[in-house]
């Protein structure tokens, strides 16, 4: 196992009838900025319980952050900031409005130049205002975890500090029965990926990392589909394990002491910046062709993964890494996304304009060795047609 230091000091108030909670994690003085998207926690009743929770509180909304939130819709929260002298963020939503909260939170207290620098230069920063979350689409682990990722003109970028980590979550599984079959889709695949960036690499025989990363797969495996079709659709218990197997698949627990790949994540991020597909989807079809390109270098991890995820056990290692593949594309078009670039009518064509993004953001040497170069995403590219 790698060396490592831990700590998640997010506080998880996980189930029902525990919206209650924001009255007492935010400091009765605070005045809070309420981030919000596009108004779905307005159909769903979760706006009104914030609101009731929030009602000791001064509070201001800024609503309007869009999925894969822009630098600047965002960069608008700042004037409410400084006019009301906001010290507090609660975020109301999905991945996009919690990080689009803690991009918000960093730019209000940020001293350089500009805060867009956080982002495209790496710019540090020392503080940012305290932010708690209220989470509504089980997928990222934004809720406990300090990485958010915004674009602007294109470019889809990211930052990581444990200073814009959420103080507080609440997840109530209750409120993701609004979620359309899409969102819950992208979600278990989102989080799929997340593990499997941390545990399909090399092993360093880190059993616990591993033996959770292998629960959580098979918890996806298992509960994704079920919240897709009835009569299990509704079913508070699938829920309630696909949110906590979310929050636990990027929350720094299984990543911890482990190498990390994430070369799937940045190819997909190119293919959401140049051509606005949604986040999960660019991993379903990217992850199938790191799988295959990189499988000399994954070998002993693609055949636990095949033995321990999927029960395969006949046949030699090649034989059980190739099934091992078809079942992770089955899986994924069972969860009703895209496994192809063909699937979202882009192809060969395309491929030079991501290879040309990947390079002008600098991801030249991907991948748990480094060892994606521009020639090997190309690669992957052209097996994802
Ligand atoms: O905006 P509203 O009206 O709220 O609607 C949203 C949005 O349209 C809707 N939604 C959310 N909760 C709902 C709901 N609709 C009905 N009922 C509910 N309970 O769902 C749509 C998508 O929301 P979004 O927040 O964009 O989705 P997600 O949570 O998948 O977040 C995606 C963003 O997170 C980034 C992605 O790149 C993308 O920008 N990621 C963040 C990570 C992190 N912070 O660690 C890691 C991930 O790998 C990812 O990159
Ligand atoms: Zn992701």
């Amino acid at each position: 196992m790698l060396n490592f230091s831990f700590q998640n000091p997010t506080r998880v108030h996980f189930g029902e009838n525990q919206m209650h909670v924001i009255a007492k994690e935010i400091p009765k003085d605070a005045k809070v900025l309420l981030a919000y998207g596009g108004g779905s926690i307005k159909g769903n009743g979760v706006y009104d319980q914030v609101v009731a929770a929030l009602s000791e509180h001064t509070f201001f909304e800024f609503s309007g952050i869009e999925p894969n939130p822009s630098y600047d819709t965002l960069m608008k929260a700042q004037s409410i900031i400084s006019q009301e002298n906001v010290d507090y963020i609660l975020a109301v939503g999905g991945g996009s409005v919690v990080d689009g909260a803690k991009f918000i939170a960093a730019a209000a207290l940020f001293e350089g130049d500009e805060p867009w620098d956080i982002l495209s230069k790496g710019a540090s920063f020392t503080q940012a205002l305290p932010i708690g979350a209220v989470l509504t689409l089980p997928a990222t682990g934004s809720e406990s975890n300090g990485n958010s990722v915004v674009t602007r003109n294109g470019d889809k970028l990211s930052f990581s500090s444990p200073i814009v980590r959420p103080e507080f979550a609440v997840l109530d599984p209750s409120v993701t029965l609004s979620l359309s079959d899409r969102q819950i889709s992208n979600g278990v695949v989102d989080a799929f990926v997340h593990v499997m960036e941390q545990y399909l690499t090399y092993s360093v025989n880190g059993k616990v990392q591993d033996r959770f990363s292998e629960g959580l797969l098979q918890t996806l495996i298992e509960d994704g589909p079920k919240a897709l079709n009835a009569p299990t659709k509704d079913d508070l218990d699938v829920r309630a394990n696909i949110m906590w197997s979310a929050t636990m698949a990027l929350n720094g627990l299984i990543g911890a002491g482990v190498p990390g790949d994430w070369s799937t994540h940045m190819i997909g991020h190119e293919l959401t910046g140049e051509f606005g597909i949604d986040h999960a989807r660019t991993l379903s079809i990217v992850l199938p062709a790191v799988m295959k390109v990189q499988r000399t270098q994954k070998q002993g991890k693609l055949v636990q993964y095949a033995e321990r995820v999927w029960g395969l056990t006949e046949g030699d290692d090649e034989a059980r890494i190739d099934q091992a593949i078809a079942k992770t594309e089955a899986f994924f078009q069972q969860m009703g996304v895209p496994t192809r670039l063909s699937d979202i009518d882009l192809g060969e064509s395309d491929i030079d304009t991501l290879v040309n993004r990947l390079e002008q953001h600098g991801m030249t040497a991907l991948g748990e060795h480094g060892d994606i170069t521009l020639d090997v995403s190309r690669k992957i590219l052209q097996q994802a047609v």
